[in-house]
C-alpha cells in the first residue's frame, strides 16, 4: 500500500518537520469530505493566522497529482482526496498477494518478548476467571510473533504454598484414587475444601499441614511424590483445555522453580540498602511512592509471592535477555505489580521498566458469580461444553445438511467463548452471556466465522480458479461500499501493531467486526454472482481479500475459520 500520510505531508508548505505534518492527518470518517484530513489549527501559532486562512492558503499551494486528485479547504481543515480506484486496486492486490502473511512484519526480529499468562496453580480447577489471560495472553503471543518477534510463553504455575501441605493431609485422610480417577482436579479440589471444614475443629490438622510443607521444601521423598502427582492431575486436567483452545506454552516454570533463586537477589537488595528489618521481617518501604511496603521474607524466615516474582524476573531476563516481560493478571494485583516492578527499579535494574502489567477486568456469568471458596466454582470445561453443544444447535438448524458438524460446532463454540474475552477493552469487567456470545448477527466471533465462511461459499460458487478471474472490470469497484472496506482491509496490518504495543487484542477484534459489517453492506448492494464476467471477477477479489483478512485477523486472536457453515 502506498503511503498516503507520508505523500500528503510532503505536499503541504508548512513551517513544521514532516514528520509531525503526519502525525496530525487522519482518516476522515465521511469519505464525502475526502480520505485524509489535516488540521490547520495546528498552524495557527507558527503561521500566525487563523486555521480557515491557513487552510485557503495550503490548499491554493497543493500540486494534486495521480495520488491526490483533489484538496478542498473546509472549516480550517485541509481535505485530500485520493485516486480511489487506485487505493482499491492497492488494497486489494496487497492482501491477495501476501496471503495468510498480510499483516506480518519484521518489527520485532531479533528482539525476545516474554508473556506470563493463564499461570495456573496446582490442585485448583480451571475456572472461568482464567479466560481471559489465557486467551489475551495467547492472542498476543500469535501478534508479537506475527510482528516477527521470538515470544516465550511463561505458565508461571502457582506450585508452592502452604497449601499444598494440606492437599497431602487431606489426601491421607480421605483420598479416593478411584474419584480422583474420574473426576481430577474436582476431586482435589474438594479434599481441599473439606480439610478446611475439619480443620476448624480439629487444630491438630494444621499442624500436620506445617510439617508436611516443611517436608515439600526440605525435598522429601514421600512428600515430593504426593506433590509430583497434585501436579500430574492437575495438568492432565489443564492440558485438555489448552489443547482446545490452541493455547502453547514455551515455559512451565513455575513459583517453586525460584526456591533455590532466591538467596542471591535478596543479598543484592540487601547490599545495596534497599531492605529494612522491621519486627524481624525484612520488606522495602515505598511510602514515597505512595505504597505500602514491600514484604520479602517473613519473620520465620518464608518467603512470599513477590519475593519470587522478583527472583523470576531477573531469572528471565538473564535466560532470555528480554524486550519486555508482560504479565497478563487480573487488576486485582495491581499492587503487587507496580510494588515488585519499583523494588527492581530501586535495585538499579534499567530494564525494571521493560516490565509490563498487562491487567484486565474480571468475568462473571449472567446467572451470578462465582466463589472459590464455597467451592462452586464455574468450570471453564462446563463453558466450552456448553458453548459448543448450543453451537450446534444453531449450525444444524442453519445448515442441516453441512459435513463435519462436530468439528465446527467446537470452532464455532470455542471461538465465541474466546472472543468474549477479546472483544472489549481488556481492562473491563464482563458478563458472559452464552445468547450474546453466540448471537451470529451480533458482534461475535460466529458472525465473522459466518461472514467468512460466506465470502468462501461465493469464491466457491463462482466456480472458477483465481488465474480465471484476473480479467475484470475496474468499474465495478467504483463505489462507496467497496471504497469503505477497502479502506478497512488496508487499515489491518497498522491495526495489528497496535494491538502489539497496546497490548489490546481487541484493536484487533473491533477491525474485524467493522470489516464483516461493511462486508455485509457491500454485498447487499452489489451483486457479486452475474453473467457479467468481467464485473463478477472484479468483485470475487474483494470477496476474497475479506475472507483472507478475515481470517487471518480471526488466526491472531487464536479462534479457526471454519471453510463451511
Ligand atoms: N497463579 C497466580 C494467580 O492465580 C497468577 C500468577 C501471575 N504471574 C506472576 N508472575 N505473578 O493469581
Amino acid at each position: 500500500m502506498k503511503d498516503y500520510k507520508q505523500i500528503i505531508a510532503d505536499k503541504i508548505n508548512a513551517p513544521l518537520e514532516k514528520a509531525e505534518i503526519v502525525s496530525y492527518i487522519t482518516e476522515t470518517a465521511d469519505d464525502a469530505f475526502g480520505d485524509y484530513a489535516f488540521p490547520c489549527f495546528k498552524l495557527a501559532r507558527v503561521m500566525r493566522m487563523p486555521p480557515t486562512a491557513i487552510a485557503d492558503k495550503l490548499a491554493a499551494e497543493v500540486q494534486t497529482d495521480e495520488d491526490i486528485v483533489k484538496v478542498e479547504a473546509v472549516n480550517g481543515y485541509l481535505n485530500f482526496f485520493v485516486n480511489r480506484q487506485e487505493l482499491i486496486n492497492d488494497a486489494i492486490y496487497d492482501v491477495l498477494g501476501k496471503g495468510e502473511r498480510y499483516g506480518d512484519d519484521n518489527a520485532g526480529n531479533g528482539k525476545t518478548i516474554c508473556i506470563d499468562y493463564s499461570s495456573v496453580n496446582i490442585c485448583k480447577s480451571f475456572h472461568i476467571g482464567h479466560l481471559s489471560t489465557t486467551a489475551i495472553g495467547s492472542s498476543l503471543y500469535k501478534i508479537y510473533s506475527a510482528l516477527g518477534y521470538k515470544v516465550i510463553g511463561i505458565n508461571y504455575l502457582g506450585d508452592y504454598g502452604t497449601q499444598f501441605g494440606k492437599m497431602i493431609v487431606a489426601y491421607k485422610l480421605w483420598g479416593d484414587d478411584e474419584a480422583i480417577r474420574q473426576n481430577g482436579v474436582a476431586e482435589l479440589q474438594r479434599l481441599y475444601v473439606k480439610f478446611h471444614q475439619e480443620e476448624a475443629d480439629n487444630p491438630e490438622l494444621t499442624e500436620q499441614a506445617r510439617s508436611w510443607f516443611a517436608r515439600i521444601e526440605q525435598g522429601d521423598k514421600e512428600a515430593s511424590e504426593m506433590f509430583e502427582m497434585f501436579k500430574r492431575i492437575t495438568f492432565a486436567d489443564v492440558k485438555e483445555i489448552y489443547d482446545r483452545l490452541n493455547v502453547k506454552f514455551d515455559s512451565w516454570n513455575g513459583e517453586s522453580f525460584y526456591n533455590d533463586k532466591m538467596d542471591a537477589p535478596l543479598k543484592m537488595l540487601k547490599d545495596r540498602g534497599i531492605i529494612t528489618e522491621s519486627q524481624g521481617a525484612q520488606v522495602v518501604d515505598l511510602q514515597e511512592y505512595g505504597m505500602p511496603p514491600c514484604l520479602l521474607v517473613k519473620s520465620d524466615g518464608s518467603s512470599l509471592y513477590a519475593t519470587r516474582d522478583i527472583a523470576a524476573a531477573i531469572w528471565r531476563k538473564q535466560e532470555y535477555d528480554f524486550d519486555k516481560c508482560l504479565y497478563v493478571v487480573a487488576y486485582q494485583q495491581n499492587l503487587h505489580f507496580k510494588q515488585f516492578f519499583k523494588v527492581l527499579e530501586l535495585a538499579g535494574f534499567a530494564w525494571a521498566h521493560d516490565l509490563i502489567h498487562v491487567a484486565y477486568g474480571m468475568v462473571s456469568l449472567e446467572d451470578g458469580a462465582m466463589s472459590t471458596r464455597r467451592g462452586n466454582v464455574v468450570l471453564l470445561r462446563d463453558v466450552i461444553n456448553k458453548a459448543v453443544e448450543r453451537s450446534k444447535e444453531i449450525i444444524s438448524a442453519k445448515n442441516p445438511e453441512l459435513k463435519d458438524k462436530d468439528k465446527v460446532a467446537e470452532q464455532v463454540g470455542v471461538g465465541a467463548v474466546l472472543f468474549s474475552a477479546l472483544e472489549n477493552s481488556k481492562i473491563k469487567d464482563i458478563t458472559f452471556s452464552y445468547d450474546r456470545v453466540l448471537n451470529f448477527d451480533g458482534e461475535t466471533a460466529p458472525y465473522l466465522q459466518y461472514t467468512c465462511a460466506r465470502c468462501n461459499s461465493i469464491i466457491e460458487k463462482a466456480g472458477m480458479s483465481r488465474l480465471a478471474r484476473i480479467a475484470h472490470d475496474p468499474r465495478a469497484l467504483d463505489n462507496v461500499e467497496t471504497l469503505r472496506l477497502c479502506k478497512l482491509l488496508a487499515s489491518f496490518p497498522q491495526a495489528v501493531k497496535d494491538a502489539a504495543y497496546k497490548y489490546e487484542p481487541s484493536i484487533i477484534s473491533g477491525l474485524l467486526i467493522d470489516i464483516a459489517q461493511a462486508f455485509n453492506r457491500f454485498y447487499i448492494a452489489h451483486r457479486v454472482l452475474s453473467d457479467n464476467l468481467s464485473e463478477q471477477n472484479a468483485r470475487l477479489t474483494v470477496v476474497e481479500a475479506t475472507a483472507t483478512v478475515l481470517k487471518k485477523g480471526l488466526s491472531l486472536l487464536g479462534i479457526e475459520a471454519p471453510e463451511k457453515m
